[in-house]
């Protein structure tokens, strides 16, 4: 029986959306790509919200069937608002996905997670073939960490931990991300909390470099996995 409350009945997305016309113009781009039968990554963010609007109209219009695996609470409560019906990598591997990102520079390297989803979006690039990386030319930048942080998804018992370890690592600055309201930090949907630092310099070899510090439970690094960035 389905749900007679209206509560759900809205799409998620909290506050203004940056650079709304260019955001819309990439996420139509990647709606074009949805065929029949596919199982898609859904990225969180509002490039992908915008992105999930079009290939929701798509599906809808063109009565097409798709599995979408959701990359955050946000995503997932967006597809069934949409009435996209949605999986998990517990039972499907996705075709493609899509995604947002925070900067991209020239190699394609990307660094992700102002929304928090980092752990989730990366365990579902990881799994498709491919993802598509929807970005404004607002996000390319020449040099990897140039405007944000690395955000890390850190174990609450390992932060000091971590706040040490990073002593030896060439960082700038380390920061706790903390709520809106400064009463504490904020927390992911595995109830971790993350930590943003700055780096001058990002080798290619720090995403596994930060992996293995006990406690990190993921980075917003994201580097060498199968992207095509689309852009406008
Ligand atoms: C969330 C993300 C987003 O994809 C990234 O922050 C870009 O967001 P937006 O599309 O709202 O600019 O990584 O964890």
């Amino acid at each position: 029986m389905k749900w007679k409350n209206k509560l759900a009945d809205q799409a998620i997305w909290s506050g203004e959306i940056s650079n709304r016309d260019r955001k819309d113009k990439v996420a139509q781009q990647v709606s074009h790509f949805v065929k029949n039968g596919d199982v898609i990554g859904i990225g969180s963010g509002s490039t992908s919200f915008l992105a999930l609007e079009k290939i929701a109209k798509r599906v809808a219009e063109e009565r097409l069937e798709i599995l979408a695996v959701p990359t955050s609470k946000e995503a997932e409560m967006n597809c069934s608002y949409y009435g996209l019906t949605t999986t998990s990598l517990l039972n499907h591997q996705p075709d493609w996905g899509f995604d947002g990102a925070d900067e991209v520079d020239r190699e394609g390297r990307l660094i992700k997670g102002r929304g928090g989803a980092l752990f989730a979006e990366k365990l579902v690039m990881a799994s498709a073939a491919k993802t598509y990386i929807l970005v404004d030319d607002s996000k390319h930048v020449a040099k990897l960490g140039e405007k944000f942080a690395i955000p890390l998804e850190v174990d609450p018992r390992a932060v000091h931990l971590v706040e040490t370890t990073l002593q030896k690592f060439d960082c700038d600055h380390v920061q706790m991300r903390m709520a809106k309201a400064k009463d504490g930090p904020v927390l992911t949907e595995a109830g971790n909390v993350l930590m943003d630092v700055r780096f001058a310099h990002i080798p290619d070899t720090l995403e596994k470099e930060l992996s293995a510090i006990p406690g990190v439970i993921e980075t917003g690094l994201f580097i060498g996995y199968s992207v095509e960035i689309l852009t406008v």
